[in-house]
């Protein structure tokens, strides 16, 4: 069965670029991003890894650690590595899963078999510290995907978690949200004295509580 948003994050072991992994210590006490490619030596990959690589400050800033997983073995992962790092000018030092036996890909849904019957779509998951799974994306191999709005998504999970609020479409951090439909408008003042403005009795925005 398909893995859904809630659902507890399948714990695995498996090889990687930097040895063998047990999922679950690897992640302590950070929130994950899980991410699968279709294969080793693809330009596409080749980009979202250096992309990652690049935007490391930014993961570590909201405690989250990043693992990339495609099917080839953990030595080609370790030669293509060094592609990305001379083209993208980064330093890869996240581990890219060795997932020979489709186990983790299984286990997480991340072979469509209508789109290919080997390769690995692109998947993501971010995974809060109690192993809850928050976000399930999939892109076509076709598509890279814009690790900006991995990150505005994070932030918008992170807050959200802390803060009885809902972020409206496009936001980004430090803009006004939404709060949430469970808060009768008699009490948000209480809850958000840097004020709020009715919209419509469904619509109150507030600014950012933790700004
Ligand atoms: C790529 O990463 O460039 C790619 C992989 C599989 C199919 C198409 C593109």
């Amino acid at each position: 069965m398909s893995l859904r948003l809630g659902d507890k994050a399948p714990n695995f072991k498996a090889q990687t670029s930097q040895g063998e992994i047990d999922f679950y210590d690897y992640l302590g006490d950070s929130w994950a991003v899980l991410f699968s490619h279709p294969a080793d030596y693809t330009p596409v990959c080749t980009t979202e890894l250096g992309r990652t690589a690049a935007l490391k400050d930014e993961f570590a800033k909201r405690n989250v650690k990043v693992i990339a997983l495609s099917v080839d073995s953990a030595e080609s992962h370790k030669g293509w590595i060094k592609d990305i790092n001379e083209t993208q000018d980064v330093e890869v030092d996240f581990p890219i899963i060795a997932d020979e036996n489709r186990e983790v890909a299984e286990a997480y849904n991340m072979i469509h078999p209508n789109a290919s019957a080997t390769a690995t779509v692109r998947s993501l998951f971010v995974i809060a510290p109690d192993k809850t799974i928050k976000l399930i994306i999939t892109y076509p191999a076709s598509t890279g995907r814009n690790f900006q709005e991995i990150l505005r998504v994070i932030d918008s999970l992170q807050l959200t978690d802390k803060y009885s609020v809902a972020t409206p479409a496009d936001w980004k951090e430090g803009e006004d949200v939404v709060v949430s439909p469970a808060i009768k408008t008699e009490d948000i003042p209480a809850k958000f004295p840097k004020g709020f403005r009715e919209v419509k009795p469904y619509l109150r925005l507030t600014p950012q509580p933790n700004k």
